[in-house]
């Protein structure tokens, strides 16, 4: 049978008190309405409607192409929400996933599972339920003494027998098509809340005589449905976990689950380790037995197999296989390592590309830059990149050897196999094999240390009988 869905996205959600709309708050990284559309897609639903209305602008900007809209220009209820769908799908025979862009937790497979029953039963609609400890806001489902479902009545319109129902209406449903958009057409508002329910579809097609079934949800978290920012961090927290769990099977240790966080499309292969305090987010790709954290926080990032990073902060960076990165290393964007480099603490990379077996150790900042194979930067080396105004390159050949403190006054070209003293301030180009010695002469006066120190001592002396002198003046 077609497969149809339909997404409701267009409420402003005044509870989360918020200047984002509320579908668009990111739950591990994406909007939550970016996971339902997942979980919708994942069940073959190849063009679900989603229905916009506040933020239409910014809700269509995120999902691009992989939906079509439907406006609802003012927010009248959900039932008045799905009829904003009639002229994409009113008329198509099939069954339709309604569910709420407000509940990121629910999953493909729950979806298939409530298709699967709908079918099972020949039911006119299908409701996902959950029962819930705390029900306080959700809809209550309200069944007959033969157990079948009657209908759902709002938090807002319960009864006190009615509002200590503990099954609730998790606003995820399978509708036989027709017969949604049908009975759409006979939904009031004559609620508390006036507005046009969805949920009274199921209390109509009831009373029609149809069949109504239910499915409750084996996992009460898929029901979270997120109105305000204290659900909004319990749904992190469950995706969180989720999210955990899939890396976990897939062969991935995670010491400590609750305080790493993954954000949803991060690949990571089987055999590294990550260690809390760790974040990974965005588009971040980590190979295979690396060792992560304590404490890295990666952003867009790759990251090759076998590399171990400690305590550092990586943004679009990429890092080739057996690197050794950290503690407290800072890879901005553009950072390109090739295999077997190690940066260590307190160096700051950025636009750079470091060679294969090169060593950036210690106390440096690399931009701009192109760096070859095995050479090595020695503690405190700078790239002067920037004159205030244009920012400028630094090439260093394969081989090389810079020496501690060393500044490399951009743009400049430092040889192949070359060398550059300790201390150089270099501004001109050193060539292949060449050595660059750019600094002061030493001068070293013997015996002069003792004479040194007396001018001090006879200096301080002075300035404090100043000061004595001064005081008697008073
Ligand atoms: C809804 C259900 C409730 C259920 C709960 C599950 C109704 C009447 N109530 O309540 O039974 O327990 O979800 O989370 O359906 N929306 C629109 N247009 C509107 C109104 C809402 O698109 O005119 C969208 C919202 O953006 C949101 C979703 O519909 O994504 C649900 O609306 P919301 O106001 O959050 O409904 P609840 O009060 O949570
Ligand atoms: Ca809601």
């Amino acid at each position: 049978m077609t497969r149809m869905a339909v997404i409701l996205a267009a409420g402003q959600g005044k509870r989360m008190k918020s200047k984002l709309y509320k579908v668009l708050h990111p739950v591990c990284g994406k909007p939550m309405v970016g996971h339902v559309l997942e979980a919708v897609k994942g069940i073959g639903c190849e063009r679900p409607v989603v229905i916009v209305g506040h933020g239409a602008e910014a809700v269509q900007q995120t999902l691009g192409d992989a939906a079509v809209y439907a406006l609802q220009e003012q927010q009248l209820g959900t039932g008045h929400a799905v009829l904003q769908a009639a002229p994409v799908i009113g008329g198509a025979e099939g069954v339709t996933i309604v569910v709420c862009g407000d509940t990121p937790l629910v999953s493909s497979e729950t979806l298939e599972a409530l298709i699967a029953l709908h079918e099972a039963e020949g039911a006119a609609a299908t409701i996902l339920t959950a029962e819930l400890e705390q029900p306080a806001g959700y809809g209550r489902i309200v069944r007959g003494e033969d157990g079948s479902v009657h209908r759902i009545v709002e938090q807002k319109d319960c009864t006190p027998e009615q509002a200590a129902i503990r099954e609730i209406n998790t606003g995820t449903y399978c509708f036989d098509n027709r017969k949604l958009f049908e009975a759409l057409g006979a939904v009031t508002n004559q609620n508390a809340q006036g507005e046009y329910y969805l949920t009274d579809v199921i209390g109509i097609l009831q009373g029609r005589g149809e069949r109504i079934s239910a499915s409750v949800a084996s996992d009460p978290a898929e029901s979270i449905g997120v109105n305000d920012r204290i659900a909004l961090s319990e749904a992190e927290r469950l995706m969180r976990l989720r999210i955990a769990r899939r890396h976990q099977t897939d062969g991935v240790t995670i010491i400590d689950p609750a305080s790493t966080y993954i954000e949803a499309d991060v690949q990571i292969g089987p055999d590294t380790v990550l260690y809390p305090g760790t974040m990974l987010r965005g588009a971040t790709v980590i190979g295979e037995d690396c060792v992560i954290g304590p404490a890295a926080d990666l952003t867009d990032t790759t990251v090759g197999s076998g590399t171990a990073i400690r305590q550092s902060v990586a943004e679009s960076a990429q890092l080739g296989s057996d690197c050794a990165v950290g503690p407290f290393a800072y890879l901005r964007p553009g950072t390109r390592l090739a295999d077997h480099v190690k940066i260590g603490d307190f160096v700051e990379i950025k636009n750079a590309e470091i060679g294969a077996g090169s060593k950036v150790p210690h106390l440096s900042y690399v931009g701009d830059a192109i760096v070859g194979t095995g050479t090595n930067i020695g503690c405190g080396t700078i790239t002067a990149n920037y004159d205030g105004y244009n920012k400028s390159k630094t090439v260093i050949g394969d081989d090389a050897f810079i020496g501690s403190n060393s500044n490399l006054i951009a743009p400049v070209t430092i040889g192949h196999g070359a060398y550059v003293v300790a201390g150089s301030t270099v501004t001109h180009d050193v060539a292949d094999g060449a050595v660059a010695i750019a600094r002061a002469r030493q001068v070293t006066k013997e015996g002069y240390a003792d004479k040194l120190r007396g001018r001090a001592r006879t200096k301080k002396e002075a300035a404090a009988k100043d000061k004595t002198k001064g005081g008697a003046r008073e």
